[in-house]
């Protein structure tokens, strides 16, 4: 076998065990580098006679060119194991199950809201919804507090700079949003709750800056305070499932029902004691909030009433601060998975 054949052999057998690119730089430098045995070969040719040096120069480039070769397909199977491995290491098998955090759930508000969403729709009320950001028109002048009203004052507003909105102190907008769009398209009985977030300027421990209100608006023809009073009894019944549950108006002051009323809630405490819970506002909607609904009220009247759903969340579930909704430590929301 001659000598560069010899080198051939060698040179397939180390670029075939080269497994990574540094790896191959240093085969490829044994061979053809400055000091390598190829380039040996080619500097040896000068020793040669014309004759002689021609043939073994041929046979030399020849021999060069196949261990360049040997390098280029190596290099090739190189990268491409490399990236069969980068892929291995980071594949994810979806089908696996996850590793166990704990089984998610749902947050105590929304338990209660969605209990309560039930019930409303069990005796036909439907969903409305409206912005957080609201207009100072529909937080305030539509529902019978203009500019000047010193009722305005008794919510801590959060204005918006530069603009004529607010944070939506209360959910009683959304009523105007609703009758103004259905009373152009069909009219009364409109039958719905809002839940969502309002904001006010307070907080310690029983009032957050944003909390949660759930509305409701009954209008239809002949509707009462008896109505009201029906539904409300209802509702405490079986969302916090005690029949002896009763509940009582005492009269107060919103600009936008009259009469207005404040509602409160007997409530039994673990040790026995009665009390009664004031739980939100209602009444018997103001005819002119029902004329800026689009509403006739000479035709049609109603009732409607705000509350708060932490608030109800709270003496449902026994939880004694409010902040602890808003906290989201999770010790204290997978009590209720
Ligand atoms: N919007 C009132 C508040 O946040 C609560 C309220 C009172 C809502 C009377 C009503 C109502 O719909 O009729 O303080």
């Amino acid at each position: 076998m001659s000598s560069l054949e010899q080198i051939l052999m060698d040179a397939r057998l180390s670029m075939s065990k080269a497994s990574s690119l540094p790896e191959l730089e240093q085969a490829k430098a044994r061979f053809l580098g400055k000091n390598g045995i190829v380039t040996a070969q080619l500097k040896g040719l000068s020793l040669l006679d014309v004759e002689a040096r021609k043939l073994a120069g041929a046979a030399v480039n020849r021999c060069k060119a196949e261990i360049e070769l040997l390098v280029e397909s190596a290099k090739e199977r190189i990268a491409e194991a490399d990236l069969q491995a980068k892929l291995a290491e980071e594949s994810i098998d979806v089908t696996l199950p996850g590793r166990n955090p704990g089984m998610g759930s749902l947050h105590p508000v929304s338990l209660a809201l969605e209990r309560i969403e039930k019930l409303f729709a069990s005796v036909g009320f439907s969903v409305a919804d409206g912005p957080e950001i609201e207009t100072d028109e529909n937080n305030f002048a539509m529902l019978n507090m203009p500019v000047d009203h010193p009722a305005r004052s008794m919510q801590d507003t959060f204005y918006l700079k530069g603009t004529s909105n607010v944070l939506r102190t209360h959910t009683s907008p959304v009523q105007i949003r609703y009758m103004q769009e259905h009373s152009k398209k069909c009219g009364p009985p409109y039958r719905i709750i809002c839940p969502g977030r309002v904001y006010r300027c307070d907080h310690d421990a029983t009032h957050s800056p944003m909390f949660h209100q759930i509305e409701g608006l009954w209008v239809d023809t002949g509707i009462s305070l008896a109505d009201l009073k029906a539904t409300l009894t209802q509702l405490f019944r079986m969302f916090f499932e005690r029949e002896s549950i009763n509940i009582r108006f005492r009269p107060s002051y919103f600009p936008f029902v009259e009469p207005g009323v404040e509602v409160d809630m007997e409530w039994e405490s673990k040790g026995g004691k009665v009390k009664w819970l004031e739980i939100g506002g209602a009444g018997v909607v103001h005819p002119q909030v029902l004329r800026n609904g689009g509403v006739d009220p000479e035709r049609y009247s109603g009732f409607a009433f705000g509350m708060g759903l932490d608030r109800l969340a709270m003496l449902k579930y026994g939880v004694n601060d409010l902040r602890l909704f808003f906290e989201n430590d999770m010790r204290f929301l997978r009590q209720f998975t």
